[in-house]
């Protein structure tokens, strides 16, 4: 079946400059903590440095929860049925996805995602390793609803939000987004979703700060981004990557720290920064699994079954659309 051609809701202006970004990137700066969302890494160079931290020593996640699907999806599709659509929000990783496609028997793959040249290839590669799949990729931001192709109508639909990108968000952000995840997939819907646990902070610290220096890489990259798209001239090698541990949130913290005092231009406007400032740019929300399933629970989904490493690093859960009713 291939690849559909993709479905486009992002704005760019007549120089081609995203304009969520640019928007996203002054008002972020002109905080007083300085802070850009995490989501805006994800251009292409990005997306390959986030997949040379998966398979990096320190980061469990990935590995993680590959092992836990590769063991479960054949229970996942049990408990689902199969001939679903299965909609992924993010572009799909290349080792994860199949392994749920190949136990789901899917009637069509559609991913989701703001990075428009890695979900292309991301999806050519999915659609050369399932010849029989219709993949129908959709360039969007999935914070917000978003409207599915018409060539999924009256199909159950299965999310699958791997990777604890939820963690990505702070708690009231992720609850509207799963409410979202709700909206967009419908009353008989369900969610297999990956969430990273609570653990030892060295262990957190390490796989947000590895040896290789390929996190503080991915992390300095926004600023090269910056640079490249919105014509800034950010001195970039100004700045140092800073990965912390926050208590009272439970979360790795990610910032850009200047190592002296700095000034530069982007699209036109002129910022400064002090000696030791930050600019704010990852939250990772670690969470033990009571926490993940009252979560899920506020953005209207009923956990079903999960499934955990021996070492308890990593959680994946099956949800179900919670039927709205009157309740006490
Ligand atoms: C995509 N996301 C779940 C990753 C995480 O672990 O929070 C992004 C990441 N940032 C640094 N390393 C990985």
């Amino acid at each position: 079946m291939g690849v559909h051609a993709d479905i486009k809701l992002v704005d760019h202006d007549d120089q081609g400059v995203d304009l969520a970004f640019r928007a996203d990137v002054l008002n972020g700066l002109a905080q007083r903590q300085k802070a850009i969302p995490a989501r805006w890494f994800y251009d292409m160079a990005g997306s390959e440095l986030f997949e040379r931290i998966t398979a990096l020593p320190e980061y469990y996640p990935t590995r993680t929860e590959t092992a836990l699907l590769a063991a479960h999806a054949a229970e996942v599709a049990a408990l689902v049925g199969r001939g679903r659509a299965v909609v992924e929000f993010g572009s799909g990783s290349s080792v994860k996805t199949p392994l749920l496609l190949k136990e789901m028997d899917a009637a069509a793959y559609v991913p989701i995602d703001i990075s428009g040249d890695f979900l292309r290839q991301s999806s050519v590669d999915l659609a050369a390793k399932f010849p029989d799949l219709a993949v129908i990729p959709i360039e969007a931001d999935f914070m917000k609803p978003v409207p599915l192709p018409a060539a999924t109508a009256g199909l159950d639909m299965l999310g699958f939000f791997p990777g604890s990108t939820i963690g990505n968000m702070v708690p009231h952000t992720a609850v509207d987004l799963l409410r979202s995840m709700r909206q967009t997939l419908g009353d008989r819907s369900h969610l297999l979703i990956g969430i990273d646990r609570a653990k030892d902070i060295g262990r957190l610290v390490a796989a947000y700060d590895d040896a290789q220096g390929i996190t503080a890489r991915f992390n300095l990259n926004l600023l090269e981004r910056i640079n490249r798209e919105l014509g800034g001239d950010i001195p970039v090698d100004r700045f140092r990557h800073v990965a912390r541990w926050n208590e009272d949130w439970s979360r790795i913290e990610m910032h850009l720290e200047a190592i002296e005092d700095v000034a530069f231009t982007i699209s036109g406007r002129s910022m400064t920064m002090r000696r030791g400032e930050t600019i704010h740019t990852e939250n990772s929300h670690k969470y033990t699994p009571n926490q993940a399933r009252l979560m899920l629970q506020a953005g209207g989904w009923t956990p079903r079954a999960q499934w955990s490493d021996e070492d308890e690093n990593f959680l994946v859960v099956l949800a179900e659309a919670t039927e709205y009713r009157s309740a006490p």
